[in-house]
């Protein structure tokens, strides 16, 4: 089937999840990026659980919640708890994504993110990176206030576009994120950043790239 969108995990995806650490290595020392993986792992966890015990808060307040326990985890001096959080706001994406960003847009695809990011966060990375223009939508778990990987999620971007599964070509860097919208029917694609191990979850991506870029030979 041919494809008509191509949709975008953001966090770790597009933009660098350890960039709001790492901008405080000086202050945090060589702990930071064991703290910035463990807050990345919590904030997940507590997006799985609060799904499952049906709870929902949204990310911007989950990543504060996880930020708090990774802090003093860590050892980690309280100050830094509001810088951490702004830097959060704006985080950096890898190099290559403006450059893969315009090309496919040349190319007349649907282009959109769809995360579990709140509209404000979402808007405001894309703002502050100046990708807001390539994107056509940015679609937020918030309007169905359940986490990734359920479902309710992946619909979004089809209700929307009024397109099949396979009509979807997604990108993540989360294994369990391609874990989950390949078993809901989406070509997903795992970008592999740092050589992996992919989950056992009953769906293997039939594609896996290092970065990006090398997505432009698959479309
Ligand atoms: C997101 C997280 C899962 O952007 O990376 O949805």
């Amino acid at each position: 089937m041919k494809i008509k969108s191509v949709v975008f995990d953001a966090y770790g995806t597009l933009f660098d999840v350890n960039s709001a650490a790492e901008k405080c290595k000086d202050k945090i020392g060589d702990k930071w990026e064991g703290f910035a993986n463990y807050w990345r792992t919590t904030q997940l966890e507590y997006t799985w659980l609060r799904s499952l015990m049906k709870r929902h808060k949204d990310f911007w307040h989950i990543t504060e919640d996880s930020l708090d326990k990774s802090m003093k985890v860590f050892g980690i001096n309280m100050d830094m708890k509001n810088d951490l959080l702004n830097l959060y706001k704006v985080l950096s994406p890898y190099p290559e994504v403006k450059n893969v960003l315009e090309n496919l847009k040349k190319k007349n695809f649907k282009l959109a993110i769809l995360s579990n990011g709140t509209p404000a966060l979402l808007d405001q990375l894309v703002q502050s990176n100046n990708l807001k223009d390539l994107f056509d939508d940015l679609f937020s778990i918030e309007s169905v206030k359940v986490y990734k990987p359920d479902s309710k999620v992946y619909d979004l971007p089809l209700k929307k576009y009024k397109i099949k599964p396979q009509e979807v070509t997604f990108l993540s860097a989360n294994t369990w994120d391609v874990s989950g919208s390949g078993n809901y029917g989406y070509n997903s694609v795992w970008v592999n950043r740092n050589n992996a191990i992919f989950d056992n979850l009953d769906f293997k991506p039939k594609n896996e790239i290092n970065n990006l870029t090398q997505l432009l030979d698959l479309i």
